[in-house]
């Protein structure tokens, strides 16, 4: 949802900034611009800026030549809310002077009035977009109030503002400050030796620093020469933190790779090994969450659970519902937490609301939370990002330990969120005492093999990108996703990989529910990806497909290694190794990005940036 960047100090900013906002770019990539402080050469100093439409590179290529030098400046990289993608539209945006600038990540709830008032003092708008409201509000309280105060300035102008924001600011007239603010979009300030950085993530600041603050909600951080104050909007100094980032800057790049989603699909093996180490007690059959913070004894005394997320993370959530049944024997409930935070939910003091997000920043999940700490319950987030507002926001965390997932599709967040939930059932199915030691054994036996059964996955990516291959032209326009229980998610889950990379219409369904509709839908133009592999529910399976192709459906099994049957009613067949059928979701994740993937690039989309999508939703 945007991607902002900002640096002041000693090197050329646009190298800085550009440097950043490629690592950004799956935030958004509409439109972008840059602006930098210049040095006048005996005349006021003045902003020079380019801006572009589409992705970066047009930026690049718009900026050779273009002469661009200044040791402070701001940069953004855009994923359209208010106005089209237009260069007009992309920020910087700048008041009537061109001397303020401003980029922002977030959604200015009330721009209207605000603009309605601005322009009736004769303030002069270019864009469609809420942000240049703030160029403006900041130049009114400049030339006012705040006298030529540019922090008090924009103090002043985000008084007035309702919504979500993480803005940058420079002016020509102060080449040595930069101020940044924040409430509800994610803002890390980067701190090097004589030189800042602001960014809405960590990747983009990795190449110059790992130690970072995050710049909590309803604070400004104004930066100079001299180092930098934190302090809230309305004047009390704040002392935040400052952290040490432990991923390399190898992390964000594709390592050799042709795509992020690739290589991060590849990442998985060593994902579930980061995830499980040190959590695992194989003698005891118990797991081990020294960093969850939440007391045994609160979560003992939970009578229900509610798991709240979005998207892939939603689908995480799913597993984990069916986990925490029947291993915790604890009701789940899970919801899209757009929805629960709109329905007026009943959480109760003995509630466990679970928040499932890869970024820590989804701006639903993050509310969802609040209105259910409000109602007194406890909150536990499973989440990637450390330091993320999900992060500080919960009572307790449950880190996934992926590193930085940077392909726009989740694929190893999803199997790191999968395993983060087989152990905290686990854990909470033996401080309930419904599991016994030898259950607990034999599922962290289980759980300790995955990384190699995900290797063999990998191992066959060359057999999935044929089978891919064959299925190019009959996946062209739609596409069917079944399978149950544990593996239901799994069919929705792969049903979004499809979409959301390829744009071929997908739909997953839990396969009993067929019958009830979603088989008129079954012609030789609309194949099923069927998920049966061995366990509970394999014979149903077996007879759903039996159903589709009965009626010329084309069917891609997958199924478990060994097994024949399955080949016999299937068109192709892709094998997984046997797996115990609780974690199986886990292991099935992997053909099922793969298969996405390879049909996707066969089609020649951007995998990486999809259209119209973004990384990380930062407005609702
Ligand atoms: O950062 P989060 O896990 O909260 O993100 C939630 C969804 O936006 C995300 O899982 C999205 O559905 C994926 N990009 C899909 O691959």
């Amino acid at each position: 949802m945007c991607g902002i960047v900002g640096y002041l100090g000693t090197r050329n900013a646009v190298d800085v900034i550009m440097s950043g906002l490629h690592r950004l770019e799956y935030r958004g990539y509409d439109s972008a611009g840059i602006a930098v402080v210049a040095n006048g050469d005996g005349q006021p100093n003045r902003l020079d800026w380019v801006k572009s439409l589409g992705k970066l590179a047009e930026l690049d290529r718009k900026l050779d030549g273009a002469n661009l030098a200044g040791a402070l400046g701001i940069g953004h990289t855009r994923w359209a809310t208010h106005g089209t993608p237009s260069e007009a539209n992309s920020h910087p945006h700048f008041d009537t002077s061109g001397r303020i600038a401003v980029v922002h990540n977030g959604i200015i709830e009330n721009f209207q009035e605000l603009r309605e008032m601005l322009e009736t003092q004769g303030f002069l708008f270019r864009s469609q977009t809420d942000t240049e409201t703030l160029a403006h509000l900041i130049r009114m309280y400049y030339d006012g109030e705040a006298a030529g105060d540019l922090a008090e300035a924009v103090r002043g102008a985000l008084r007035l503002v309702q919504g979500a924001y993480a803005i940058g600011v420079v002016c020509a007239d102060h080449p040595d400050l930069l101020i940044a603010a924040r409430q509800g979009s994610p803002l890390v300030v980067g701190i090097g030796e004589d030189e800042t950085f602001i960014a809405s993530d960590v990747p983009a600041l990795l190449r110059f620093t790992r130690d970072v603050v995050y710049l909590e909600n309803g604070q400004i951080c104004c930066i100079s020469r001299d180092g930098r104050t934190f302090e809230t909007l309305d004047g009390q100094t704040a002392e935040p933190a400052v952290r040490h980032i432990d991923w390399d800057d190898a992390a964000a790049e594709k390592e050799g790779f042709p795509h992020f989603m690739l290589k991060e699909i590849h990442q998985q093996p060593d994902v579930l090994r980061n995830v499980l180490q040190g959590r695992l007690a194989p003698d005891t059959g118990d797991v081990v969450l020294a960093d969850l913070a939440l007391a045994p004894d609160q979560l003992k005394a939970c009578q229900n659970i509610v798991i709240v997320a979005c998207g892939t993370a939603w689908h995480a959530g799913l597993v984990g519902k069916y986990l925490l049944e029947r291993f915790a024997k604890i009701p789940v409930e899970v919801e899209v937490s757009s929805e629960y935070r709109y329905r007026e939910p009943l959480a109760r003091p003995n509630t466990l609301v679970i928040a499932v997000s890869q970024s820590g920043e989804t701006a639903d999940t993050l509310e969802a939370i609040r209105i259910a700490k409000q109602q007194g319950a406890q909150v536990m987030g499973v989440v990637n990002v450390v330091g993320s507002s999900i992060d500080r926001e919960s009572d307790g965390v449950l880190y996934t330990h992926a590193g930085p997932e940077i392909g726009v599709a989740s694929t190893k967040a999803y199997t790191s969120q999968l395993a983060a939930f087989a152990l905290f059932t686990i854990y909470l199915a033996r401080l309930r005492n419904v599991l016994s030691a030898d259950e607990g054994r034999e599922m962290v036996a289980h759980l300790r093999m995955l990384p190699d059964k995900i290797q063999q996955c990998l191992d066959q990516a060359g057999i999935i990108e044929q089978c891919s291959r064959n299925f190019k032209y009959i996946v062209a326009h739609s596409a069917l996703y079944l399978g149950r229980t544990f593996n239901y998610p799994s069919a929705l889950e792969g049903a979004l990989k499809l979409k959301e990379i390829s744009y071929i219409h997908a739909e997953g369904y839990a396969a009993g529910e067929m019958k009830h509709g979603p088989i008129a839908l079954v012609t030789d133009m609309v194949p099923a990806i069927c998920i049966a592999v061995k366990g509970d529910v394999y014979e149903k399976m077996i007879s759903n497909i039996q159903e589709i192709r009965a009626r010329q459906g084309v069917v891609l099994a997958i199924a478990t290694e060994g097994d024949i049957k399955v080949a016999q009613y299937s068109d192709h067949v892709i094998y997984v190794p046997e797996c115990f059928e609780p974690f199986s979701p886990i292991v099935v994740a992997i053909p099922i990005q793969l298969f996405a993937y390879y049909i996707a690039t066969n089609r020649g989309c951007d995998v990486d940036q999809p259209r119209n999508l973004a990384k990380s939703v930062t407005v609702e």
